[in-house]
């Protein structure tokens, strides 16, 4: 797999860093879009960049997180070629992959714990799509930004 792009706000900021050790673990390469401390930041600033690597094709899917993974799934919509799945279980992380073909997964640190945070990363990464008859209402979806 191409490299990973991560992302988060201050809320997002901590369990993002275990998400790195983790990606780093499983041998991932990842390029890591802020932000980079606790402080106060707005979450476009830095989900839209990575988003935006994924559509350039610098990266081939994104991590963003948040506080409740909210905001960052909206913004990550609003870019064109982004399918953004906020998950906080490891069925929808794995079936937004299957049947969605999910590029971004977003979710919330003052959502999930650790452990499930990381559990959903495995999924995501680890997940093709199925392709078939789901094409056609992907293909549906994505000439909604049209
Ligand atoms: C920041 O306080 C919080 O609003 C943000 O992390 C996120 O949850 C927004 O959706």
């Amino acid at each position: 797999m191409k490299k990973i792009a991560i992302a988060c706000d201050h809320g997002g900021y901590p369990l993002k860093l275990a998400v790195l050790r983790h990606l780093e673990k499983q041998g991932y390469e990842y390029e890591d879009f802020g932000c980079d401390s606790t402080d106060s930041v707005d979450y476009p600033d830095y989900g839209v960049p990575a988003c935006e690597a994924v559509v350039s094709g610098r990266c081939e899917r994104a991590i963003l997180i948040c506080g409740t993974g909210v905001g960052m799934s909206m913004c990550a919509n609003k870019v064109h070629g982004i399918r953004a799945a906020c998950c906080s279980d490891t069925f929808s992380a794995r079936m937004t992959r299957l049947h969605n073909d999910a590029n971004v997964l977003c979710f919330g640190a003052r959502v999930v714990g650790e452990g499930l945070a990381l559990d959903m990363v495995d999924l995501f990464l680890q997940t093709e799509f199925l392709g078939g008859y789901h094409c056609g209402r992907i293909e549906k979806m994505m000439k909604i930004e049209k």
